[in-house]
């Protein structure tokens, strides 16, 4: 049946399938490249994403964590349009005076502590980058070992592989760094940060003056899950008190997505000593930074730059949206639509199928018995105008633009209700 209404539009007989296009591009592209929820995207719009059938859907994916001021905000198009009637599209690294003034706002919003910034593309780039940075800090301090958590995702690349997921994950290369060491990662709300859990493989006792550094995704991204605030209360003043540097990882947590302007400041007053930030530092075009202190981040070893990093076009972007998104009656409006997005989706609990919900900010990861059940509620949802991002694991992550009109917020949310409750159904009759 078809669904129309002032936020969705689903065309009687809708089915989620590869249409032309993307059977195209699926013979052109590797198939890992391609998203498992086939909607080919024709037009996306500050939380509605449009294919070209007719279809609309209430985008809480922000793109996958990117359009947090929005799709295609205007105040953004216009610093691009800006930019481009400026005739320059590129610059390599000399210098212009749109990275300028792109450079200084982000430095001026973030805390003083951090005086320098890296630009590059992407977040596996800065990723990448922190990895060496760390390797290349720890080489000159006499220190040694990495500590960063299983089941965390840093992006592409060697480093990156090195660095999380699990210590097999760079196997393919033949290649190991063997002074990376993994902890579990602490789901459980009473998990305690033990520093005689930081062990060599052989069980010897880790040094505290040989850790190197901390890396820490602000929260694990497949489902949203954050440190136990113990947990990172004690894993801070360990790696401050060791001398050990702390890296977090604020990829999907970063530009006002959980409330404050970087995601780790909801832990409290924490001053890590690297943060990796991409994805929403422009809401559209490819731009990514690494911030930390001249003494770390100008190392000419690491010989860190890039031909498009810090692209003229990228930092209009990027300067028009931190702009946006840090004006204060914005920041008072989002304060509402948050409180509506964590109260809506916390109320998801009520379903026995729903494991556990973590929410924080405008981020929320509902944990399911199994993948199956999570996978159908993202089914549902796109058959109804809804939009989640699909994990292909037993959670599903919401978040909207932080744009969101609180009554199409109230409208996604209980889309995602009745999807779930339907699969319920389903699973009650089998
Ligand atoms: C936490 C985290 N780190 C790094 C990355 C890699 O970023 P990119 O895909 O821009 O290379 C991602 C991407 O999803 C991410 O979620």
């Amino acid at each position: 049946m078809a669904i129309k209404t002032r936020y969705r539009e689903i065309q009687d007989g809708f089915v989620l399938q590869k249409d032309e296009l993307y059977k195209k591009l699926w013979d052109l592209e590797p198939h890992l490249a391609a998203n498992g929820t086939p909607i080919t995207w024709n037009k996306a719009v500050d939380f509605s994403v449009f294919d070209d059938h007719g279809n609309k859907w209430i985008d809480m994916t922000s793109g996958i964590f990117v359009a947090n001021a929005g799709h295609a905000n205007p105040f953004i198009i216009e610093a691009i349009k800006k930019q481009l009637d400026a005739n320059l599209l590129f610059s390599y690294t000399y210098p212009t005076d749109i990275r300028q003034k792109f450079l200084s706002k982000l430095l001026e919003l973030s805390p003083p502590h951090f005086n320098k910034a890296l630009l590059l593309n992407s977040g596996s780039e800065v990723m990448g980058a922190a990895y060496k940075l760390v390797k290349l800090w720890a080489k000159k301090q006499h220190r040694r070992y990495i500590i960063t958590f299983r089941g965390s995702y840093h992006g592409q690349g060697l480093g990156n592989d090195f660095i999380c997921g699990s210590p097999e994950k760079g196997d393919w290369s033949g290649v190991k760094d063997s002074d990376v060491i993994f902890l579990d990662f602490p789901y459980r709300a009473n998990d305690r940060f033990d520093p005689k859990s930081l062990r060599l493989p052989s069980g010897d006792q880790i040094p505290a003056d040989q850790i190197a550094g901390f890396f820490l995704e602000t929260f694990q991204g497949w489902g949203a899950w954050f440190y136990p605030q113990q947990y990172i209360d004690s894993l801070y003043a360990f790696a401050k008190n060791s001398g050990a540097l702390v890296c977090f990882d604020e990829m999907q947590a970063g530009f006002y997505r959980l409330g404050p302007l970087y995601g780790y400041m909801t832990y409290g007053d924490l001053q890590p000593d690297i943060i990796c930030l991409g994805k929403g530092i422009t809401s559209s075009l490819p731009l990514s930074a690494v911030l930390s202190r001249a003494e770390i981040i100008d190392d000419k070893e690491a010989d860190l730059h890039g031909t498009h990093s810090g692209n003229p076009l990228c930092c209009a972007a990027g300067l028009a949206n931190i702009e946006f998104l840090s004006d204060p009656n914005f920041i008072a409006e989002r304060q509402r639509t948050m409180n509506i997005f964590q109260a809506g989706l916390e109320g998801l609990i009520r379903f026995p199928l729903v494991k556990m919900v973590n929410v924080r900010g405008m981020i929320a990861g509902l944990i399911f018995h199994d993948t199956d059940a999570a996978t159908r509620v993202v089914m549902k949802c796109i058959g109804n105008g809804v939009l989640p991002v699909c994990t292909f694991k037993h959670s599903i992550k919401l978040a909207p633009p932080l744009t969101i009109d609180a009554h199409a917020l109230y409208e996604a949310i209980d889309v995602v209700s009745e999807a779930i409750r339907s699969v319920a159904i389903e699973d009650e009759t089998k």
